[in-house]
């Protein structure tokens, strides 16, 4: 496989011009051969702090360091072309103020050289949102359910059914707007809601069990391929089962070691096979 294909980098920009046309094509990207393999196929590339789950193991996005977003940022860089790599800031990064969030967010610019970052947050973090933005730092916002705050928000359930809550939604999704975001996605809400803010702010939404009435959709590229877990969100449509084939692959694997059928003569340097055929 070639890493170095020519073709040209979609930009924020370019994202951001996509408003109510059409739909953008998003998915989580970790390392460089998933780049390679996505990059054909999507606009954007999100390098999510969801790899605290679904690489490390982790409950939760908490734990996640900026140094691992780095490294992977770094690892999705080296595949991918064309989409447009955005790389999430971990908790804890950004949430204290303006400047270390600037402090941090130039860190993973400089050494990933991605086009942008992504925070969770609304109207609370519109300021540090207008501060990134114009000193140079794209952000991608996100608002709804916001995975780094589980612990006040009272876990993983959809958003906006209530009134007041919708209300709120919609503010935090006008006010990074209005700071400057170029997109933001919108994670886990009713589809009233997110049509009511696709169609009141002025920047593309990027759903993720939002329903259709986005600008776009993202998902967890290990839920689309069976990879993750057996537990399927509501939201998530798997395109295949990789998890169940790598098992069968590794049990295969494990009765043909144990009963001496593999390595055969065709997988061995300087073995004679019986047709004296020396490979
Ligand atoms: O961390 C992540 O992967 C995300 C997406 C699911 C939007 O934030």
């Amino acid at each position: 496989m070639s890493v170095h294909r020519e073709s040209k980098k979609i930009t924020v920009t370019d994202i951001r011009s996509r408003k109510g046309g059409a739909p953008l094509v998003c998915l989580t990207a970790y390392t460089s051969l998933t780049a390679q393999l996505l990059d054909d196929n999507t606009d954007l590339l999100l390098v999510g702090d969801s790899l605290g789950m679904v690489l490390y193991g982790l409950n939760d996005t908490l734990g996640v360091t900026l140094d691992m977003m780095i490294a992977h940022g770094k690892a999705v860089m080296r595949g991918a072309s064309k989409a447009c790599v955005i790389v999430d800031m971990p908790f804890g990064s950004y949430q204290e103020s303006p400047q270390m969030a600037f402090r941090n967010a130039a860190r993973v610019m400089k050494e990933v050289g991605c086009a942008g970052i992504k925070l969770e947050g609304g109207v609370e973090m519109a300021e540090t949102v207008e501060f990134l933005t114009k000193r140079g730092i794209p952000v991608l916002a996100h608002v709804g359910l916001l995975p780094q705050s589980v612990n006040t928000a009272g876990g993983f359930r959809s958003h906006g059914k209530e009134d007041d809550e919708a209300d709120r939604i919609l503010a935090d999704a006008i006010a990074v707007a209005q700071a400057g975001a170029f997109a933001t996605v919108v994670e886990g809400t009713v589809e009233p809601l997110a049509r009511r803010i696709t169609e009141t702010i002025d920047i593309p939404t990027i759903g993720i069990g939002a329903s259709p009435a986005c600008d776009g959709q993202i998902l967890v590229t290990e839920d689309l391929v069976g990879l993750f877990s057996d537990f399927t969100p509501k939201f998530v449509k798997r395109y295949a089962n990789l998890g169940q084939q790598i098992a069968e692959a590794a049990k295969n694997y494990s009765e043909d070691v144990r009963s001496g059928k593999f390595p055969g003569p065709e997988h061995c340097f300087g073995m004679r096979r019986s047709n004296d055929d020396v490979k």
